[in-house]
């Protein structure tokens, strides 16, 4: 079996991407697959290559390429595979020959259903989410609205398009200040790892956060801010009808929320990458209260219809021990393989059952 892990992408979070997948290439037991790796660059263009699997060789991109060949798809009608072939050689040379991929793109076209639509078209099998829970859980408004209908606990938001921020932003205050008050945590809707996002306290501030946050996407969420908060994560992997959940993690912040550096570069001056990044695992937390996130992650999981290893994040209130799904990651950093090992599956094992689940 032949796996091609995608990774890198047209997205923000195209550098987090490459550690993931570098990370994940290396913990597949080679003794039983083989992996191809395709790097997507920032431009959208592919390429295969073994010097793509080792993370150091990012450093110069212009050379790593150079080791590389350019590929397009090609589907193999009839039968669930995937043709890589080389650019040039217009269906001729044939590269690599995939029987399963495993998108680990974060963010933008790889997370949000994009190439996982790509996957069905050819009829490729995918680890990971389909279509609808990769749109659904990328786009944290409509992620919000399905949590909400299906009475998983999320914080009061307002959202509005950028549109209607332009036109008539009195209005859009006057709602947010009305509905939820300050502080608010202002996000475009569908990026990841804290890109885009801002707090606010006043409205000057809301007015500054909004704006830049309209640079990044069409569809905003402005939410409560709870003041007194902890973050805790919960990785749950299978599918919706079958499923379990991780030990908890508690990341451990620098800033107010949890920034980028925090959250990849292991604090705002450290560079080692997201393994670097501190955090508490097991969180220390009273078993009801794990057991309740662990409830609530599964929850989210399963009402979004997931599949594969999904991370979801809540917030708990300090003050009054109220519990907030924030969001979900249907493709998590590092696929979450630290929280999988300190609950007994090692890395190794995470990478099979993905491909045993996507091939079910
Ligand atoms: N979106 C990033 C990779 C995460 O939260 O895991
Ligand atoms: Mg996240």
């Amino acid at each position: 079996t032949n796996i091609g892990v995608f990774f890198g992408g047209r997205s923000t979070e195209h550098e987090i991407s490459v550690i993931s997948a570098s990370q994940a290439m290396a913990a597949i037991d080679r003794d039983v697959y083989d992996v191809t790796p395709v790097y997507i660059t920032k431009e959208g263009r592919w390429f295969t290559g073994e010097a793509l699997t080792e993370v150091s060789n990012y450093r110069d991109p212009k050379k790593l390429l150079q080791q590389c060949s350019e590929v397009y798809m090609r589907p193999a009608y009839g039968d669930s595979n995937l043709y890589l072939a080389r650019r040039k050689m217009f269906g001729t040379d044939v590269a690599a020959h995939i029987d399963v991929a495993i998108p680990v793109l974060h963010g933008a076209n790889g997370e949000d259903g994009t190439i996982q639509g790509l996957f069905d078209l050819i009829g490729l099998p995918f680890a990971g989410c389909d279509v609808l829970a990769s749109a659904n859980g990328m786009d944290k408004i409509t992620m919000k609205m399905i949590l909400q209908a299906c009475e998983v606990p999320v914080v009061d938001y307002v959202w509005f398009t950028d549109k209607e921020w332009f036109d008539n932003r009195q209005e859009v205050v006057d709602r947010i200040e009305s509905k939820i008050g300050y502080p608010v945590i202002v996000k475009p809707s569908n990026l990841g790892s804290s890109v885009g996002i801002g707090r606010a306290a006043d409205r000057e501030r809301l007015v500054q956060c909004v704006t830049d946050a309209t640079s990044y996407s069409s569809r905003i969420i402005v939410e409560h801010m709870v003041d007194n908060l902890k973050e805790i994560n919960c990785s749950v992997l299978g599918d919706c009808d079958e499923y379990q959940t991780s030990v908890c993690e508690e990341p451990i912040k620098s800033g107010e929320i949890l920034s980028y550096e925090d959250k990849y570069m292991g604090g705002s001056k450290g560079s080692k990458g997201m393994q670097a990044s501190a955090k508490r695992i097991p969180a220390d937390l009273p078993e009801a209260t794990s057991d309740r996130i662990r409830f609530l992650a599964g929850e989210t999981f399963r009402v979004l219809s997931c599949h594969g290893v999904s991370r979801v994040d809540v917030i708990m209130d300090e003050d009054n021990g109220q519990i907030y799904v924030n969001e979900i990651n249907t493709i998590p950093g590092s696929l979450s393989f630290y929280l999988w090992e300190a609950s007994g599956i090692p890395f190794a094992e995470l990478m099979d059952r993905l491909v045993k689940l996507a091939l079910k």
